[in-house]
């Protein structure tokens, strides 16, 4: 359990020392469990799929995730949170400017994340310009899930390898402050982890990354429309629950809730 504020700084220094723990939460109830407990909690757009059971993240939009931010910032005050920008937010530099600045502000959150390629060198050049310590986000994009027809795994071959590393290593003179790696080959991987100075940590990237996140409904066991093959799940979150409903359910039907010690 933590106890002091996890910043940049703290996550810098982790970097080839100590692995980063990190996993998603969207409201402030996972937020204050998991707080402490993991070093980052990320307000992923992924809610879309896990809380809002749509089949692709792309339909979140700023004002959702300012929502769900400001929850999961209520909740936490040992973890580094990062928010996550949607979809279409940051297609050019002054839309991402304008809409990170307001998501920056509005919740307060240590850090956002974008899913990047080296075609958004300067979207990330200038939030970080601006002040706003921006993750960068390389592999598999879901928010290009539609473009690519599929969550495609990355690092397959050797333009693909090399158009990662040099993304990594172009987001780093950019200014990020870190590289989110999904869905890429292991070996891969651990090529951008070495190429870099700044922490990577991944999803579905094999274990040389600094870090690992998993989405919270995944680890444990409340998502299960699929489950890739990178996520191990840590408990039966949904047959635990759903055997707790039932048993609320039955007391109320045989009128054994609420007892005497349970009313007024
Ligand atoms: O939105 C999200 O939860 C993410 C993770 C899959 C890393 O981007």
């Amino acid at each position: 359990m933590l106890d002091k504020k996890v910043t940049l700084n703290t996550l810098r220094a982790k970097k080839g020392k100590e692995k980063i723990v990190a996993i998603t939460a969207y409201d402030a109830l996972m937020a204050k469990i998991f707080d402490g407990e993991v070093d980052v909690i990320l307000v992923g757009d992924s809610l879309k799929m896990s809380f809002g059971g749509e089949n692709e993240t792309l339909r979140a939009n700023l004002d959702e995730m300012i929502y769900h931010t400001k929850a999961v910032c209520a909740g936490t005050k040992y973890s580094f949170v990062l928010g996550d920008m949607p979809f279409g937010t940051y297609a050019t530099k002054k839309m991402a400017l304008t809409n990170a600045l307001r998501y920056y502000k509005e919740c307060n959150v240590d850090a956002l994340k974008i899913e990047v390629d080296s075609n958004k060198i300067d979207v990330v050049k200038a939030l970080c310009t601006e002040g706003i310590a921006v993750m960068a986000h390389i592999g598999l994009k879901p928010q290009f899930m539609r473009f690519e027809g599929g969550f495609k795994v990355k690092g397959k071959n050797e333009v693909e390898e090399n158009e990662l590393i040099e993304s990594a290593i172009a987001m780093q003179e950019a200014g990020a402050f870190g590289i989110l790696c999904e869905g890429i080959k292991a070996s891969v991987a651990q090529k951008i982890t070495q190429s870099v100075q700044i922490p990577t940590i991944g999803i579905g990237a094999g274990v040389h990354c600094d870090g690992q996140i998993l989405v919270w409904s995944d680890a444990f066991g409340f998502f299960d429309a699929f489950k890739p093959k990178f996520v191990r799940q840590y408990c039966d979150g949904k047959d635990m629950l759903k055997n707790a409903v039932r048993n609320y359910a039955n007391d109320v039907k045989n009128a054994v809730f609420p007892s005497d010690n349970e009313s007024y």
